[in-house]
C-alpha cells in the first residue's frame, strides 16, 4: 500500500498535510504540464489529437515529468484532463485545435441512457497505467498527484457540449428536472470514485478535484450540486485510503470557502486568484491546508510584480500550511523563464515563522 510506504515521509510536498508548515513552502503549478513548454508541443505533436496523448501512458508520462525536469516542482500532476470521464463513460469527446473541447451534449434523462459505467475502466485502466509508469520515474523527493473534475464541473461540458460563460444548459436542467440532473451527479459520483480509486492503488499519493465551475451556483445549488456530491467523493477514498490526503478546488466560490472545507471533509482547499489572502489566512487557521492563488498573468508579466506578490503571499501564509501555487492553470502565453524566476524566488524568499 502506498499509504504506509516509508519514503513518503520523505516528500517535503506531504508535509503540510501531515501537519507541519514548510518554509520555504512546497510548489507546484496547476497546469504546469502544456503548451507554454516546447517540449510538451513536441510530444503533444508525435501524440496525435489531445485524448490520444491522454491515452498513451508512456507519451503522457513522459508530459507530466517534463515540468519537473526543468523546475523540481515538489508534485507532479498526472497529465490527463477531466474529460476523459464522460468520454470514457461512452459521451464521446473531441478536442477541435484551438477551440477546446466538444461533446455531444446530453441534456435529459433520456440522454442518460448513451452512458454506460461499466464500460469506463477499459479507458481508466489506461490512465492507471500511467500513473504507475510515473511513480517507477519520479524522483523519490516528488509526489505524485492524481486527479478528477467535480461532477458539478464534469457535467457542465456534458450538457452544454462545450466550454460555455455561464454554465447555463446544466443549471437550466437542475432548476427544471432535479431528480434526473441528480442521476447524472450519481453518476459521476460513483466514475469519480472508481477513478480516484485505481489511481491511488496505481500509486497517486495525493489527489485532487478540480470544481472549475463551482462559483455559479446560486447558494441551495451550491450545497446540493458542489457540496453533497464532493462529500460523498471525499468520504468513500477516505475509508479506502484514509492517509492520501484529498484536495477540493471549488474556483470561485472564496466567500463558501470555510463552509466548503467544513462540509466535504477535504484536507485542502485551492484558492483561486480572487480569493482575498485574508481568507486564505482563516480557512488555514481552521486546520486545512491551503494552496494557491498567485494570478496566471503575473507569471505571463513576470518582473519585479511576479517577485512582490509572490513574497506577498509568501509572507502571509507562513506558519500555516500552505501549498504555493497559481490560482488557475498556467496560460500558454506564459515564457517558461518567468516559472524559472517564481521557483527561484520561492527558494530564497522565506515567511518568518
Ligand atoms: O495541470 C496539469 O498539468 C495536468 C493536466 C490537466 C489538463 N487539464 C491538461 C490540458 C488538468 C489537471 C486539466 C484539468 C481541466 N481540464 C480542467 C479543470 C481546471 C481548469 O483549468 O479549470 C478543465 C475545466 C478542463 C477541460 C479542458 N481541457 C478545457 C476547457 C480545455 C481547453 C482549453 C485549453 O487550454 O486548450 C482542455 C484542454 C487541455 N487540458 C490542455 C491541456 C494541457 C490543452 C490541450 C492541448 O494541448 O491542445
Amino acid at each position: 500500500m502506498h499509504d504506509t510506504n516509508p519514503l513518503t515521509a520523505d516528500r517535503r510536498f506531504l508535509a503540510p498535510f501531515r501537519g507541519t508548515p514548510l518554509s520555504p513552502p512546497p510548489v507546484w503549478l496547476m497546469r504546469q504540464a502544456g503548451r507554454y513548454l516546447p517540449e510538451y508541443r513536441a510530444t503533444r505533436k508525435e501524440a496525435g489529437s489531445f485524448l490520444d496523448l491522454c491515452y498513451n501512458p508512456r507519451l503522457a508520462a513522459e508530459v507530466t515529468l517534463q515540468p519537473i525536469r526543468r523546475y523540481g516542482f515538489d508534485a507532479a500532476i498526472l497529465f490527463s484532463d477531466i474529460l476523459v470521464v464522460p468520454d470514457a463513460l461512452g459521451q464521446g469527446v473531441r478536442f477541435a485545435e484551438g477551440e477546446g473541447p466538444r461533446l455531444d451534449p446530453i441534456t435529459d434523462v433520456a440522454g442518460l441512457a448513451r452512458l454506460d459505467l461499466g464500460k469506463a475502466r477499459g479507458k481508466f485502466e489506461t490512465v492507471w497505467e500511467t500513473v504507475s509508469l510515473l511513480r517507477k520515474s519520479l524522483p523519490v523527493e516528488t509526489a505524485l498527484i492524481g486527479f478528477c473534475g467535480a461532477p458539478w464541473t464534469v457535467a457542465t461540458y456534458m450538457v452544454e457540449g462545450r466550454g460555455s460563460s455561464d454554465q447555463g444548459a446544466a443549471r437550466g436542467w437542475a432548476y427544471r428536472d432535479p431528480q434526473g440532473f441528480k442521476r447524472l451527479i450519481d453518476m459521476l459520483v460513483e466514475a469519480s470514485i472508481r477513478y480516484l480509486d485505481g489511481q491511488v492503488r496505481a500509486g497517486a499519493e495525493v489527489l485532487q478535484i478540480f470544481d472549475s465551475w463551482a462559483g455559479s451556483l446560486a447558494e441551495n445549488e451550491f450545497d446540493r450540486w458542489v457540496l453533497e456530491p464532493t462529500k460523498r467523493i471525499v468520504s468513500e477514498l477516505k475509508s479506502k485510503h484514509p492517509r492520501v490526503p484529498v484536495i477540493g478546488f471549488p474556483r470561485g466560490a472564496a466567500a463558501k470557502l470555510k463552509d466548503f472545507a467544513a462540509a466535504t471533509g477535504v484536507d485542502g482547499v485551492s484558492c483561486d486568484t480572487s480569493c482575498p489572502l485574508r481568507i486564505m489566512q482563516e480557512v488555514a487557521d481552521q486546520g486545512i491546508v491551503v494552496q494557491g492563488n498567485l494570478d496566471p498573468l503575473l507569471l505571463v508579466a513576470g518582473g519585479e510584480a511576479l517577485d512582490r506578490r509572490v513574497d506577498e503571499i509568501v509572507m502571509a501564509m507562513s506558519g500555516k500550511r500552505f501549498v504555493f501555487n497559481l490560482g488557475h492553470g498556467i496560460v500558454p502565453e506564459t515564457p517558461p523563464e518567468h516559472v524559472a524566476r517564481l521557483v527561484e524566488r520561492l527558494r530564497t524568499v522565506r515567511g518568518c515563522a
